[in-house]
């Protein structure tokens, strides 16, 4: 069916207004469904006659409190400088600011104040769980942090005076940071939206969307109800460890099925076998993964030294030469070797590091203490050769004159 103009899907509008009943403009499922986590919002009018709950003199009070997180950070525009200062902040600190281009940053104020912890109810239809803390900052004219993107959503709520705002929903947007600012801000930011918010305004943005906030025309007060949301690898960490406290001592990796090894070092595919039984919840793991973890896990496991590299780097030229003279390669006592067949060849693994491997050679390293590579190895046994003697698992000996 040919779709008419009427049946073609509007993208929903950045700029609504919200009203006393609707804080959102909408109700809560509608803005789930079509911009939470996924495209910014603009709510004007969110909160209709918004007083703040704390007074600028009380956030620069908290800021000076021993457990609260501050930072007061100023902008020197002529240099393009930013210089950032954690708290707890005195007076004195406060006296050096001027009257532009400088913001206090108090976060977790919610915990601090009832009536800032207040503020949360609108939000009540999010999961209590997912909402982090309520950052306030107050900036005189031109203050702000600089362009930045955050990893978790936030509702930037106005306070108090007015505020600049420029985003970018550019999806191609660059992220790298500056590299001489420890605020992580954006080397390169193009707005898409510009806005001015006033009192009661609030701007939604999910994460990851580049955004700059100055302080416009007067003081301003900016109120952050901020989100968390785990990483990935906070999640997988945290969830090894509750599994592994739940685990017996005696639950160990277990082979009596073993036949005798084909070729010294290993990782076979009966050994991955035995692996995904001692380890049934990772089930989901690759083929690939799980050997290339367990490959560095175990040269890494019960090793209590490590190979030094040599005091000075051997270059594969003089390798090249004293393997030419009959130069002998020394396991290092320390070097705990192993490989594994993958898709695109072999990898040898060495006290909990990994390396592609010519499979001949792997095998060799596994099998012998002492090797005689010979004039001529090829390009590929030469790049591991090198590394494994730079890295100390391999130590050259000379050939013995007779
Ligand atoms: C601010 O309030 O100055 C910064 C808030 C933000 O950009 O996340
Ligand atoms: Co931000």
């Amino acid at each position: 069916m040919k779709k008419t103009p009427a049946s073609r899907k509007t993208t929903p509008p950045i700029e609504v207004h919200g009203s006393a009943r609707q804080p959102l403009g909408m109700p809560p499922a509608q803005f789930l469904r079509d911009y939470w986590q996924k495209r910014p919002l603009l709510i004007r009018n969110a909160f209709p006659g918004f007083v703040p709950p704390i007074q600028p003199e009380d956030l620069a009070g908290l800021a000076c409190e021993e457990g609260a997180l501050s930072r007061l950070i100023r902008h020197d525009e002529a240099r393009e400088r930013w210089q950032v200062q954690t708290g707890p902040l005195s007076e004195a600190d406060f006296a050096k600011t001027g009257d532009a281009n400088w913001t206090l940053l108090v976060q977790d104020v919610d915990k601090w104040d009832a009536d800032v912890a207040a503020l949360l109810e609108p939000f009540a239809f999010l999961p209590s769980w997912r909402l982090d803390d309520i950052m306030i900052s107050y900036a005189e004219p031109g203050g702000g942090v600089g362009a930045h993107v955050d990893q978790y959503d936030v509702f930037l709520i106005q306070g108090l005076g007015q505020r600049h705002w420029a985003i970018s929903t550019d999806p191609a947007a660059p992220k790298d940071f500056r590299p001489d600012v420890e605020l992580k801000q954006l080397a390169e930011f193009t707005p898409t939206h510009e806005w001015l918010l006033d009192p009661g305004d609030i701007l939604y943005l999910p994460p990851d969307v580049p955004h700059d906030g100055v302080a416009f025309g007067g003081p301003c007060m900016t109120i952050s109800v901020g989100m968390r949301a785990p990483s990935q690898a906070e999640l997988t960490g945290d969830l090894a460890d509750y599994l592994a406290e739940r685990l017996h001592d005696e639950q160990r990796y277990a082979d009596p099925d073993l036949a005798p090894a084909k070729a010294a070092g290993e990782i076979d595919a009966a050994a991955l076998g035995r692996l995904r039984r001692a380890l049934p919840f990772a089930a989901a793991l690759d083929e690939d993964t799980l050997r290339d973890w367990f490959g560095r896990f175990i040269t890494r496991y019960r090793v209590a030294q490590t190979p030094a590299p040599p005091a000075r780097a051997v270059g594969e030229a003089a390798l090249r030469k004293q393997l030419a003279d009959g130069a002998r390669l020394l396991r290092h006592p320390w070097s705990r070797l192993a490989w594994s067949r993958g898709k695109s060849g072999a990898t040898l693994y060495a006290n909990g590091q990994a390396w592609p491997a010519p499979l001949a050679l792997a095998k060799q390293l596994c099998a012998q203490r002492e090797l005689a590579p010979g004039a001529a190895p090829s390009a590929a046994a030469m790049e591991l050769l090198l590394a494994l003697v730079n890295d100390g698992h391999l130590v050259p000996r000379k050939a013995r004159r007779r």
